[in-house]
Order: C-alpha cells, then structure tokens, then sequence
C-alpha cells in the first residue's frame, strides 16, 4: 500500500502533466499553428488539477470510452475506481471545428497558453443520463444538474493532455503546492497517518474539535485543503476563508499540521463528490479523510428535502474503502454543553443535558446584522478575520435598490435620499438613477427585454462594487423583471446590504401624473413595449419595503427609508 511510507496515489502512479522547458518550447511554437479551446472558470480548476496529479491517474480530460464507464459502473476502463466525469465541454459550433487525431492549444480566458490537448474524442453529451448517473436527479434547481443543462457546451472533447503552464495566481502561493510537494513534505516530516479534511466554511470550534479528535483516534498528523475553486453564492469569499484557516492553525500543536489550497471546482454530486475529493485527498498523501454528514451536497430541493440523505457520502466511501486504501473517519456532529464548557459528539450526549449548536448560516447572519459570535463557537481570532470580511451594518456598504413604473417617484425619492446621505457624510453615495445611466453608461440600448436586462445588469454591477467598497449606492431604474432584479439581489448581498423598495404607485397614479407625457404617446401608440401599457412590470414578492407614493409626500417617503435603515443598523 506505500512507497516510502507514503500511501500510492490512486492508481498507482503520481501523474505530473507539466511537460519540461525544452518541450515546452516546442509546444509553444506549434500552439501558433493550432486551434484554441478557452478554459472557463470550472474548466482551468479541473486543468489545474489533472496537470498536477491530484486527478492521478487522469492523464487528460476523459476520453468517451472513460466517460461511459464511469457513468455506467463508476469505473475508468483500467478498473480503478472513479466516481465523476472529469470531460472538457465545448459548444456544438466548436466541437464542429474540431478533429479527431488533431491537437488544440489550450489557453486561459486572457489568451495566456497553458498547454496542448491531443483530441482523441469529440462526442456529444446525453445530458439525461449523465444527471441520473452524476446526481441521481435531473431536478433543475439542483445547481449541478441547472449547469449541465444551461451552462455546460453539448459536446465533450476527450485526450491526454500536455501542460506547459498551471493557471496563474497571485495569491497565497506558498499556500499552493502539488500533490508531489505536499507528499515529499510528509514523507519529511515522517509522519505514518495523515488525516485530509477538506472544506469550505471557515473552521470554527466544532470543525476544529472534529479534527482534534480524528487525529488522536488515529494518532496521525492533518492535512486541511480549504477549497479555493468556485465558491457558492453565500460562500464567504477564500482569501477571508484562508485567512481563518491560518488563524486556527496556530491552534493546533506545533508541526502537527499542513496547510494548502486546493482549486476544486465542485459538482456538488454528494455522494460522488465525496468518492471523488477522497481520492484526491489520497493522492495528497492523505490515509485517512473525513466526511461529513452532507458531503459535497448542494443542501435541500425546491421541495424542502435533502437532495442526498444524511450519511449518504459516508457510507458510499466507507463501501468502497478496499479500493481506495483510504480510511474514511464520519464527521460526528459535535454539540457544546454549556455547563461542562465542552464539545462532545451528539451521541454522547444524554438526552436531559442542556446542548447548544450554530449553523454556518446562522454564524454569517449574526455577523451581517453585527450580533455577537460566541466564544464557544468560534475562536476570537477567527472571529476577527470574519468580522474584516463583514463588517457590522454600520461599516458595511449598501445599495438602495428602487423599482417601480415610470413616474411612480423613483426619482424624486432618489435625489432627496442622496442629499440625506451626504447630509450625514459618513460613506460615500453613488446615485444611479434611470436616464442618468441609460444616459452615462446605456445610451445604445433600447427598451427590448433583452437590452433592458444588460441596462439593470450594468447597473447592478456598478452598484456591487461600490457596495464592496463600503459606500452607498441609490438605483431608480425600472428593473421591470424579478429574476434579473434577484440575480443583482445576490450579487449585492455577497459585499453588503441590498434594501429593495418597491415605489408601488399604481399605474392609474402614474398615468394621471404623466409628467414626460411618456404615456400619452405610448397609449397613442407611438411608443412601444412602454412599461405598464404593453410591457410587464413584475411586482417585487418580498420587497424590504413598499411605498406607494398616491397619498405620501417624497420627503415622507424618504424618511420611511431611513428609518427602515436606521432600525437594521446600516446609518
Ligand atoms: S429599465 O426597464 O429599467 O431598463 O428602464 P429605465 O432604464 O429605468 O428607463 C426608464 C425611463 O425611460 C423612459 N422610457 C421608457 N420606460 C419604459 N418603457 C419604455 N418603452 C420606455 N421608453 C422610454 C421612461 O421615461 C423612464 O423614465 P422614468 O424615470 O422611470 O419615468
């Protein structure tokens, strides 16, 4: 089972797909002649991964005869065990341009060449069958079923790969070894077992007892690999997810531990997942791995119910522990007892004693309305970190995001909201109403469906970044469509607050009031597609407020909004 007390990588052999310089030269000379394929973001993760080895024994993207196996018996066709596609999708208009026996250059999103895929394969997806054997479900609000079917290319290109570079980062490079490195560092180290414990939370005192307790059931050292691919909306970003991962580090006792990124772009296939990130780990060096409850799940359906039920992931990798060599350690549920001020598994915990708990969302949302964080449930220092990335309210950056008709008060409301906010000089204000962007920043656009997207989308963008900025940003457009206004909703939410109000002035109110003479002409036909009169306006559902300004002056209105503000701690 180990070579210099190391545990094999899976199949065998450590794969490193990084060619060396004099071939590299050669690559780079004749990448010149070749087609590209431009990895996107999920993409360049899977890239990084299999040129360093931690796919081992991928030697490329999968091939069909690979593809169908693993789908079909979870299986590549040399028998090892492999749980989940690893394929390069492509649109069906490139995979047209595209040749058998060919070579492509592979190259990042900015142009920067990061090797060659010698094509073996091009074939196109069965999208249905790939969700029912990956996920189980071809529920679409299961993300990784929702990106199969409306993200993903239709065609697959499958070959070995030649990598003359990994993807560029900038950040944490110490942090950012290859399996090779981290397996000569334990081999160093002379450590027997090594626990993996991969994540993507930030550790707080339950995780880290967790890992206390599986290193001294197998007397072994630990391995964490924060997970620094895609993050998930609501993730807390990675660099404030490394930064408490250093934190806590220093919790542990001295050289008992290692510490390194891993960029992991999860399918969030639970049960697979978990096959898939033990392997992984197992090619890290790892001998033992922990797994949680909900492993890699994606949490509940639309329905309410777990898309993967408790346990799942951890009996699927426990069945499979004679091929992977690895041994699996559950991730108990750990409860505080207030009184003993310890931590202890939920099983160990008669049923009279008084046990306390905190969810990672609870956490996030004490934080974002600035309550207090216990010290039983995480670490001060931690708590620091998470604080840096969100601030309370008051520190906080936020959009006031207005919707409603043309002449509803948007504006109106808007402008005197800004002089307020200047009044009180505490953050910088931004205001983008209406025409002041189609004017700046959407004078090309007209009033279709699509084009009104891009204008809301824009400015949402404008309004995300001055939110992570820590300023104000005050939006009056129309925005007449819920799922484009929820899309900036979460984008918003991820750097600060986002307070949608609703100008709920009836149309007949707008109509009457008809100050730019908009409906006249639209009701004489002259105007098209004017919203309220033959475009939808889609009323908000849950709005954090909703001011129908008939009977209200706009200075009232205004001051309806501040106070809402003040009530949630942002002024
Ligand atoms: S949208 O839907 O959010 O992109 O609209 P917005 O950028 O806020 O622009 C709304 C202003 O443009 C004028 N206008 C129209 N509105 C609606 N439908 C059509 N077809 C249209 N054509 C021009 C209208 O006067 C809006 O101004 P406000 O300030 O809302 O009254």
């Amino acid at each position: 089972m180990t070579q210099n007390g190391l545990i094999d990588p899976h199949g065998g052999k450590l794969v490193n797909l990084l060619v060396d310089p004099e071939r590299a030269a050669l690559l780079k000379d004749i990448a010149l002649n070749l087609p590209d394929i431009t990895l996107n973001e999920r993409q360049l993760c899977h890239f990084e991964l299999l040129a360093t080895g931690a796919f081992s024994p991928l030697q490329g993207f999968m091939k069909r005869i690979d593809y169908e196996s693993v789908l079909d018996r979870m299986r590549l066709q040399s028998g090892d065990l492999w749980p989940l596609p690893i394929c390069l999708d492509v649109p069906e208009l490139k995979a047209q341009t595209l040749e058998v026996g060919q070579s492509v250059t592979i190259r990042d999103p900015e142009g920067f060449m990061l090797g060659v895929l010698h094509v073996e394969d091009i074939w196109p997806i069965e999208k249905e069958k790939e969700a029912a054997s990956v996920y189980g479900t071809s529920d679409p609000t299961h993300p990784g079923v929702s990106y199969l079917f409306n993200k993903s290319g239709d065609y697959y290109v499958g070959g070995d790969l030649e990598a003359v570079s990994l993807p560029l980062h900038f950040d944490f490079r110490k942090l950012r070894q290859p399996p090779e490195d981290i397996r000569q560092a334990i081999h160093k180290l002379d450590w027997q077992r090594v626990v993996g414990f991969q994540t993507r939370r930030p550790i707080h005192r339950p995780q880290y007892e967790m890992t206390i307790k599986a290193m001294r059931k197998v007397r072994g050292n630990l391995l964490i690999l924060p997970v620094v691919g895609l993050s998930r909306p609501g993730d807390f970003d990675h660099y404030t997810r490394v930064r408490c991962c250093r934190a806590i580090a220093r919790r542990y006792p001295p050289d008992s531990h290692l510490l390194n990124l891993l960029p992991l772009a999860s399918h969030q296939a639970g049960p697979k997942e978990a096959l898939l990130h033990v392997i992984i780990a197992k090619n890290y060096g790892c001998t033992d791995f922990i797994i949680g409850h909900d492993h890699a799940g994606p949490g509940l359906d639309g329905n309410g119910q777990w898309f993967y039920h408790k346990g799942a992931a951890q009996s699927l990798a426990e069945e499979h522990t004679d091929d992977l060599g690895v041994n699996i350690i559950p991730f108990e549920e750990m409860v505080y007892l207030p009184f003993e001020d310890e931590f202890r598994t939920a099983d160990r915990v008669p049923e009279e004693m008084q046990r306390i708990s905190l969810s990672g969302s609870e956490i996030r949302d004490r934080l974002r309305t600035g309550r207090r964080i216990p010290e039983w449930m995480t670490f001060p220092d931690v708590v620091t970190e998470l604080q840096k990335a969100y601030p309370p309210p008051f520190q906080q950056g936020f959009t006031v995001f207005m919707t409603g008709l043309s002449g509803a008060g948007k504006s109106t409301i808007a402008k005197i909201l800004y002089s307020r906010f200047l009044e009180i000089g505490e953050r910088p204000v931004t205001l983008l109403d209406g025409d002041i962007v189609r004017l700046n920043l959407s004078s090309n656009l007209s009033f279709s469906k699509e084009d009104r997207d891009i204008n809301v989308r824009r400015i949402g963008f404008v309004a995300s970044e001055i939110t992570k900025n820590r300023g104000i940003a005050i939006c009056a457009p129309i925005a007449p469509y819920k799922s484009t206004r929820s899309e900036i909703r979460a984008r918003i939410e991820n750097y600060g607050g986002f307070v949608e109000v609703h100008i709920a002035t009836p149309l007949e109110v707008c109509e009457k009031r008809d100050r730019k003479g908009m409906y006249a002409k639209a009701r004489a036909g002259l105007i098209k597609g004017f919203t309220g009169v033959d475009d939808p306006y889609e009323r908000p559902q849950s709005a954090e407020l909703e001011i129908d300004t008939t009977d209200l002056t706009p200075n009232e209105a205004v001051q309806e909004i501040l106070l809402f503000l003040g009530d949630k701690g942002y002024i």
